[in-house]
């Protein structure tokens, strides 16, 4: 994988002695992934960039340009989306197990709620009977679910959403608004995005005052680059869906999307460089000025979190056919501080910058304060 001639000239110009570890994006290839929805052909649409793959306010600001609307989960994300500026209907709020308390909250901010359980909705009703909302489906026992790196988000061993059965007995529908659901994440399958669409879009014929469908997120980035998502394969499909659902319903029904990890995903760039390197017999290990609590994705999936690193020494790219197997760790003493059990690295010098690559999503913004490293810097080009 070569890196881009812009963010390496960037990491050069950082590349003093000792620097902290950062993250540095491409603005431009954000700027990208958010047109790439704008341009599905489905006209009455609203698409939400799903902030918790991403929450710094530059990265807001980009896809906010962009005329992007967003999808929060928490109140702390809600009040950092206000900030930068989006309002009311712009925001979609989705979440579980809201206390009445926080309900209250989230609803004096205007934002489009999606409710996630025949209780959510009681509570609901009773606060703001005449108020209209969506609610999350879990619509897995009629697909089979996808396994995700994250675990499944349908059917019965999905704890989110309302069950099938949960949706048919309802019994006052006149509020209900939206049907909202979420295939799962890092999916390339169209047929499964499509399938599950046309199950949601079964159970809509049962909502008299269905305003929009909200389809979620879950498009899949390749680390490599090696596979791209059919963007325009899913455009006609999604487009052919949405038009159909109209006609049936005799009226035009809003088409939502929830993109995360697809938005920045391949934008983003983690850098940090070498400060240790131990030869055991079996492996090398490579220590690094950063812990994987300032880049947490290998931490929370050690498994499957695969962020393909490249090495840069006196500011070229090192390629070398000749590579060994490299555990790269973190600056902590907790023995999981691992970014890396299984990366091929050419000869590591002290020094070297390394850089993980796909870092633009869930990476900063899953930042732990466990272990004591601070948020690293994030800059934007
Ligand atoms: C309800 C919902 N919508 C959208 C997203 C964004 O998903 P992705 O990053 O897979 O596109 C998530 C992520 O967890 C989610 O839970």
């Amino acid at each position: 994988m070569i890196l881009e001639k812009n963010i390496l000239n960037y990491i050069n110009s950082k590349a003093t002695y000792e620097f902290d570890p950062y993250y540095i994006y491409d603005s431009q290839k954000i700027k990208d992934k958010c047109r790439m929805f704008q341009n599905i052909a489905y006209e009455n649409k609203s698409i939400h960039f799903a902030s918790m793959a991403n929450i710094n306010p530059q990265f807001l600001e980009i896809v906010k340009a962009e005329k992007m609307n967003i999808f929060v989960n928490s109140l702390l994300h809600l009040e950092a989306v206000y900030k930068v500026g989006f309002r009311d209907r712009e925001i979609i709020f989705t979440s579980s197990a809201l206390s009445e308390k926080m309900m209250k909250r989230i609803e004096s901010y205007g934002a489009q709620v999606n409710l996630d359980s025949p209780n959510q909705l009681k509570l609901w009703s009773k606060l703001f009977p005449d108020k209209s909302v969506g609610i999350r489906c879990n619509i897995g026992d009629k697909v089979t679910p996808y396994s995700t790196h994250a675990g499944v988000f349908l059917g019965k061993d999905s704890r989110l959403g309302f069950t099938t059965d949960e949706i048919e007995q309802i019994a006052d529908r006149s509020n209900i608004k939206g049907l909202h659901l979420y295939v799962g994440t890092d999916i390339f399958d169209i047929n499964y995005f499509i399938n599950c669409y046309q199950e949601l879009i079964k159970i809509a014929v049962d909502f008299p005052n269905l305003e929009y469908l909200n389809l979620g997120g879950g498009f899949g980035i390749s680390e490599k680059g090696e596979k791209q998502f059919d963007f325009s394969e899913y455009n006609i499909l999604v487009t052919k869906l949405m038009n159909e659902v109209s006609s049936q319903k005799g009226r035009s029904i809003k088409l939502i999307l929830e993109p995360g990890r697809i938005i920045g995903g391949d934008a983003g760039y983690f850098v940090c460089n070498v400060t240790d390197i131990k030869n055991r017999p079996h492996k090398r290990l490579v220590g690094v000025n950063a812990s994987t609590v300032q880049f947490s994705r290998p931490l929370l999936y050690p498994d499957t979190a695969n962020h393909p690193v490249i090495i840069i020494r006196d500011g070229v790219q090192l390629i070398s056919n000749e590579t060994h197997a490299t555990t790269i760790y973190g600056c902590s003493t907790y023995s999981r501080d691992i970014f890396s059990n299984k990366a091929a690295l050419p000869d590591v010098k002290m020094g070297d910058i390394i850089v993980f690559v796909n870092a633009g999503s869930y990476a900063a913004s899953s930042h732990m304060l466990f272990l004591g490293f601070p948020k690293p810097n994030e800059y934007f080009i």
